[in-house]
């Protein structure tokens, strides 16, 4: 049977369902990104976008609306961002021993409905461009790729990732 958004992602609002998505980042980012980046860079990336405190600040300040099925998959959308009618897909993550079940799917209606709730007519996206997995996900689930973007995240990093969008 297929995973139904709606009835098995919570909301995060509070320290508890913040601190499951920080143990889920964790897992998973550790497992999927380190042969891609290197460790080094991961933590760095982990400790700057999800730690607690910065989570707590993305839902704050900065218009993050996170979802999670504890111990699967998390999601974060930031509405009308940049601008008014599209939003941005922020992070859309499955544990490994999760993946390739229907989850990211599933995660994916549910950032898609939210748009369409709030009247965002495309949902957008970047993703790495040695991420080939992902690329072929959000292929098949209807994304395209609209552009190159290389982006300096501090300490020497750099993001090389390719723009991916769909028109809902
Ligand atoms: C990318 C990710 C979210 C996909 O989630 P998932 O639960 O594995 O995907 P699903 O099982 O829902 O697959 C949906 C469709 O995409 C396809 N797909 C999923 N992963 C794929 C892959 N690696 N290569 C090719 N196709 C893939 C599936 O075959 C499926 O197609 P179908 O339903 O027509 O058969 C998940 O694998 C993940 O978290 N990866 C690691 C982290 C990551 O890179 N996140 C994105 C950061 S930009």
């Amino acid at each position: 049977m297929s995973p139904e958004p709606a009835e098995l992602f919570e909301r995060v609002e509070t320290h508890a369902q913040i601190a499951a998505v920080v143990s889920l980042a964790r897992e998973i980012w550790k497992h999927h990104y380190v042969p891609l980046i290197g460790a080094a860079q991961v933590d760095y990336m982990l400790e700057r976008y999800q730690s607690p405190a910065a989570i707590e600040r993305q839902i704050r300040d900065e218009g993050y609306e996170y979802y999670v099925a504890r111990g699967t998959a998390y999601l974060a959308i930031v509405p009308n961002h940049p601008r008014p009618g599209v939003a941005h897909l922020n992070k859309i993550y499955v544990h490994p021993a999760k993946q390739r079940e229907g989850w990211g799917r599933a995660v994916m209606a549910l950032a898609e409905q939210r748009c369409r709730d709030l009247a965002c007519g495309e949902l957008w996206l970047t993703v790495n461009k040695r991420n080939t997995g992902s690329i072929a996900f959000y292929e098949r689930l209807g994304f395209r790729k609209t552009g190159a973007l290389v982006t300096d995240i501090g300490e020497g990093y750099v993001m090389d990732d390719w723009r991916m969008a769909k028109t809902l």
